[in-house]
């Protein structure tokens, strides 16, 4: 008589907790079933199992519930063809999160996206997605991740953008944005990845984002101003951007990883860098950089400031980045001899010196950089002869000397 009655006790809010997905789920699921009636391609048999006689919940692939509720969409790579048009944002209040990464969707981003208020997540990256970010995406306050990139993406990056208080990711590189980086952008505080490289954007990199905590103690900074002070990796490279590198970018303190390389930056490099006692990757190659490379750089492990116009010597203090892996310095008008303390170095693997007007010796200490397989010293105004401590470098590939 027992085992019957425990029998009821869990058969009871199973069914009750079944019958509360289905009904909840039901306005969601026909609106997912709405949006997927109009791929171009109805025979994806990842998207078979979203049919109408079954519950979203439990039986559709890419969805996953919370309290019966669409809560995860993960639709990746499995080969899509669409727009967003006939997505039902507002029909689907529960989403957090929001995969569609490696499809072929195409067309704009509706201005509805703004109508997910809940969302937390959502990557469109590799994907045919044109036209701009709508500025009603301003209203997604709880958004932290914001990926786009690899995209056809184009106009300007709206001011809105910097409404979106949460982010801590923004991902738009790889598109065709244009126009000036939104000076909005360092309202988001929490920023840590900012990538925005291999687009066309224009202009200066705007001071704003590099502004800090201890300014704004001082009071006279308007709070507009903001700070980026989480952020940990900029990638701004294969742009138009020109004027100078802001010295107010040696604020961003928690900065691991810069890259500024492949646009039209001009002036010195600023010894504020040698505030990042972070970064671990410096690439500032491929700009119309001039002046001194600064002497109190840290904690680099890869450093590239190759093709520019960088005059003076090596700062003999470069030899004090002990983990540096890769130094390229090649094409520009650096003068004097080689700094003995290059060859501290032993983590690195790839030293570039080429097309430079360096001049005296090759220090024989450079025959301790044990890890070296590539080593270009080619056309400069080298004299001497070779020392033969280069033998000791065993690992090496490549060894150029000539035009010296
Ligand atoms: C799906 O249909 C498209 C044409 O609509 C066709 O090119 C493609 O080969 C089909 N794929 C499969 C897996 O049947
Ligand atoms: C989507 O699925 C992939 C694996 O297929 C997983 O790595 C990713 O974290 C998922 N995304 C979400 C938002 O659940
Ligand atoms: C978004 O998807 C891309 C492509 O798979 C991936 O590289 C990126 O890490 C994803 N973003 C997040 C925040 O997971
Ligand atoms: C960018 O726009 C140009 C001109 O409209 C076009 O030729 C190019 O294919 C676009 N690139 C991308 C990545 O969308
Ligand atoms: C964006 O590209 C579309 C076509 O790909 C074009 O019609 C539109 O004018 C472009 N918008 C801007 C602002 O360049
Ligand atoms: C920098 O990162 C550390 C931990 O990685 C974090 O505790 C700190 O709040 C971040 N921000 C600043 C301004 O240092
Ligand atoms: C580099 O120089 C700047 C400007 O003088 C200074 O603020 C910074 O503390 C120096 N960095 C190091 C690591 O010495
Ligand atoms: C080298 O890296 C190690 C481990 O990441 C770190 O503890 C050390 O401080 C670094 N040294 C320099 C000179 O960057
Ligand atoms: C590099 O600097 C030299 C002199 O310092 C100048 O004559 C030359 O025009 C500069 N080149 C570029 C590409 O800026
Ligand atoms: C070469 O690099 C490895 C790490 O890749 C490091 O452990 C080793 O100490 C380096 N060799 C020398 C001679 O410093």
């Amino acid at each position: 008589m027992i085992l019957p009655r425990i029998f009821f006790f869990l058969q009871f809010p199973t069914l009750l907790y079944l019958f509360t997905v289905s009904f909840a789920s039901t306005e969601e699921s026909t609106a997912l079933l709405k949006w997927k009636a109009t791929f171009h391609n109805q025979n994806n048999s990842l998207l078979a199992s979203w049919t109408l006689s079954t519950d979203a919940c439990r039986d559709w692939y890419e969805i996953i519930c919370f309290n019966g509720r669409i809560n995860r969409l993960n639709i990746t790579n499995v080969g899509v063809t669409g727009t967003l048009y006939d997505f039902s944002f507002s029909s689907l209040p529960f989403l957090e999160y929001v995969d569609l990464i490696m499809n072929q969707l195409f067309g704009t981003i509706p201005p509805e996206l703004g109508k997910l208020t809940n969302l937390v997540h959502i990557n469109l990256s590799v994907n045919q997605i044109s036209g701009t970010i709508p500025p009603q995406t301003g209203s997604l306050t709880k958004l932290e991740t914001l990926d786009i990139f690899h995209n056809h993406l184009n106009g300007s990056i709206l001011v809105e953008v910097g409404k979106m208080k949460s982010l801590e990711v923004l991902t738009l590189g790889n598109n065709n944005l244009s126009g000036p980086i939104p000076t909005t952008l360092s309202d988001l505080t929490r920023l840590k990845i900012l990538q925005l490289y291999s687009n066309q954007l224009s202009g200066p990199i705007s001071s704003e984002l590099g502004n800090l905590k201890n300014n704004q103690l001082s009071g006279s900074i308007p709070i507009t101003l903001g700070d980026l002070t989480e952020l940990n990796s900029l990638y701004l490279y294969s742009n138009q951007l020109s004027g100078p590198i802001l010295s107010e970018l040696g604020n961003l303190k928690n900065l691991t990883d810069l890259e500024l390389s492949h646009n039209q930056l001009s002036g010195s490099i600023p010894i504020t860098l040698g505030d990042l006692t972070e970064l671990k990757i410096l690439y500032l190659y491929s700009n119309q950089l001039f002046g001194p490379i600064p002497s109190n750089l840290t904690e680099l492990n890869i450093l590239y400031l190759h093709l520019n116009n960088l005059s003076g010597p090596i700062p003999s203090e470069l030899g004090n980045l002990k983990n540096l892996t890769d130094l390229e310095v090649s094409d520009n008008q650096l003068s004097d001899s080689i700094p003995i303390t290059l060859g501290d170095l032993t983590m690195l693997k790839s030293l570039y010196l080429y097309s430079n007007q360096l001049s005296g010796p090759i220090p024989s200490e450079l025959g301790n950089m044990k890890n070296l397989t590539d080593f270009e010293l080619s056309h400069n105004q080298l004299s001497g002869s070779i020392p033969i401590t280069l033998g000791d470098l065993t690992e090496l590939k490549i060894l150029y000397l000539h035009s010296n």
